[in-house]
């Protein structure tokens, strides 16, 4: 008989978790306003917002985190991070920094060097479309068809259209600056990009003369993906697929808060000395100086063991397997998700679950508020919260493309019989969808507003004339 494989590791510390009483969870999500981000993390029973910094070290990491040389210059880590960039994406020169989006920060703020410079990607993530458009710029998304479709079934659903790229470093011949790949694709549903799409992209843009930097975030599941289902790559390590890849690019900016399995950290990368010397001046005015980046000693060495640790094959075998039985599990229950199951999270898809709540009624928001209510779950909504806008000359509130809500499954934190609590408790939510209400937003900044909008529930009696 044929079994899956177990958790290729064993607990050595836990750490409590509850599910608080329901009028408390009632009052909290009242308190914060339906805005999750508001919830204390000790009042979330299974926290799957987020797998951004959220990962278990493993006892290798912690016993670096001893040996941490917190000197101002040149620390011992500092230099043992730079070998493990060397070895595992061949980039020669790095600056650290405290989490990725300072490195899009200092990557944005330099290349946009006027207004309306175009910077295209699959799909940007919701801080590097900001850093970009807080420089100036204009973000992009060039994702296949087949990603913005949650049922299409594609292999590598994160690919960029090529076609539209060219077309675009065609009549944007001069104004863009550089472009950006994401692996995986963490807005359009954490779908691999192909090895041949990552050398395509590349290739266009040596044509057109144009940079080429990888969103390194979760680059060993994509390489995992790749190993698995791209033609002839199955025979190579996920070590060397990951070298492949990254000898296609001119540089990287990376959070080791997902695949460096740490619980902060990042770095920027590049093979342009010239631009790195520039961003290097910026980084010690906003993180500290070039050899800590605003992190501790102790922090850079968990980074460095940690992205040598998540090339192993045992772990990403049950990592990637962990969050597609999950997938299976909430299949099972009748909850539309976007399909296939992406790296690092299960997207379900609300507009599908709950028709009965508009977009602009925000029924991704609905659904995570349900989930927190009914079973102590968090989730993260990526929909019109996240992604709407606002038409430029009427104001008109514009919803987003889909309506998703996003479960992150940590790495190395949670078994399979918590994954399991969630796909009961979303049957539940299921099994009342159409009791569900939508929101209407009562406070949102300009930028990034789902961090801090705040939220009222529609009245019933709407809801009854809406079902
Ligand atoms: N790029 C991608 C693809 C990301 O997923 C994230 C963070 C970042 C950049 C920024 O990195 O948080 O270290 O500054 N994603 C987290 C998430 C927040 O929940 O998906 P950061």
């Amino acid at each position: 008989m044929s079994r899956a494989l177990p958790e290729p590791w064993r607990v050595k510390v836990v750490e409590k978790i509850q599910l608080l009483p329901r009028e408390e969870r009632e009052r909290l999500l009242v308190e914060g306003g339906f805005n999750l981000f508001k919830i204390p993390s000790e009042a979330v029973f299974i926290d799957l917002f987020t797998d951004s910094g959220t990962s278990a070290m493993s006892d290798w990491q912690w016993a670096g985190m001893m040996q941490g040389d917190e000197a101002y210059a040149g620390a011992r880590n500092f230099f043992h991070l730079q070998d493990t960039i060397r070895d595992v994406f061949g980039f020669p020169a790095f600056l650290p920094v405290h989490q990725g989006r300072v490195a899009e920060n200092l990557l944005f703020s330099t290349v946009l060097t006027r207004p309306g410079m175009v910077i295209p990607n699959n799909c940007h993530f919701d801080t590097t479309r900001a850093n970009i458009e807080v420089n100036g710029g204009v973000a992009l998304d060039l994702v296949i068809p087949e990603g913005r479709d949650s049922q299409a079934s594609h292999p590598f659903k994160g690919n960029m259209d090529l076609l539209r790229l060219r077309r675009l470093l065609v009549e944007e011949r001069g104004n863009v600056p550089l472009c950006m790949l994401t692996l995986t694709n963490n807005s359009g549903g954490g779908q691999p990009v192909s090895l041949a799409n990552v050398k395509a992209v590349s290739e266009l843009c040596r044509e057109f003369d144009v940079p080429f930097y990888i969103d390194a975030c979760r680059f060993a599941e994509n390489a995992w993906f790749i190993k698995q289902r791209e033609k002839g790559q199955g025979h190579k390590s996920v070590a060397e697929i990951v070298r492949e890849i990254f000898s296609f690019a001119d540089g990287c900016t990376m959070s080791a808060k997902k695949d460096g399995l740490a619980n902060i950290g990042g770095f920027l990368a590049s093979r342009n000395e010239g631009l790195l010397e520039t961003l290097k001046q910026r980084l010690i005015v906003i993180e500290g100086f070039p050899t800590y980046g605003g992190l501790a000693g102790r922090d850079l060495e968990a980074v460095s063991r940690g992205l040598r640790e998540v090339l192993d094959e045992n772990y990403l075998r049950f990592r990637i397997g962990q969050v597609e039985s999950f997938g299976a599990m909430l299949t099972q229950a009748g909850i539309p998700i976007m399909q296939p199951t992406g790296g690092h999270a299960v997207y379900i898809d609300a507009k599908q679950l709950l028709p009965h709540i508009p977009p602009l009624e925000l029924p991704a928001q609905a659904l995570s508020v349900a989930l927190y209510r009914e079973g102590g779950i968090r989730g993260v909504e990526i929909g019109s919260v996240m992604f709407g806008s606002e038409h430029p000359e009427t104001g008109e509130p514009i919803p987003a493309p889909m309506e998703l809500i996003r479960l992150a499954v940590p790495r190395r934190v949670f078994t399979n019989s918590h994954l399991e609590y969630v796909a009961g408790v979303l049957e539940d939510i299921r099994d009342q969808r159409h009791t569900l209400r939508g929101l209407r937003m009562t406070y949102a900044p300009k930028v990034l507003r789902h961090f801090t909008a705040s939220f009222e529930e529609l009245a019933p009696e709407r809801v009854a004339v809406a079902v």
